[in-house]
């Protein structure tokens, strides 16, 4: 016979929280996860911004230029998991949706139909450079908290973009 089972059913969390161990409090997990949410927006904005101006690649230089943002878009899309995960870890939720990314993302998209070469690499080393910006920022909320490990993976994530950004300002202003 089967004995009956008494043990009590585990404690699954709110919909908010889902349960995550963590030494982190509460404030810390709502204020990482926001800027994690945040800032995992704008990689996918950019992400997409990047792969766009790969496919609308024209002109001279376009092996060069298409090749280029197609190595930066890998390397941003990279980011991407590792931000998700990092909220999950710590307890915190992260985006679910396109409609999320859209209510989340701070850098811009581009819609337009011709946009000149230069201008797409001029709009990528601003958007880097905004980027660089919102990461910083992402860094003091960790510090705040002190939450080593995503200040961590800022921190390279930092250099990956200042490299991007010297990429493609050196492609657009670079003496010929
Ligand atoms: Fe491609």
């Amino acid at each position: 016979m089967a004995t009956r089972q008494t043990r009590k059913p585990l404690n699954r969390g709110t919909m908010e929280s889902l349960g995550t161990p963590t030494d982190l409090s509460p404030a810390a997990v709502a204020a990482i996860s926001e800027t994690l949410r945040q800032l995992l927006a704008d990689v996918f904005a950019l992400y997409l911004k990047t792969k766009n101006f790969h496919w609308h690649m024209s002109g001279a230089h376009f092996r060069d230029y298409h090749l280029l943002l197609d190595e930066q878009a890998t390397e941003i899309f990279a980011m991407t998991d590792p931000i998700a995960e990092r909220a999950r870890k710590i307890g915190g939720t992260t985006l679910r949706s396109i409609g999320d990314i859209a209510k989340h993302q701070r850098l811009l998209d581009s819609n337009g139909q011709s946009v000149t070469p230069n201008a797409m690499l001029e709009e990528l080393v601003a958007d880097s450079r905004c980027l660089t910006k919102l990461m910083r920022g992402a860094h003091e909320v960790c510090d705040e908290f002190k939450d080593v490990a995503t200040a961590s993976l800022l921190e390279v994530w930092i250099d990956e973009a200042e490299r991007r950004t010297w990429f493609l300002y050196e492609t657009v202003h670079g003496r010929n």
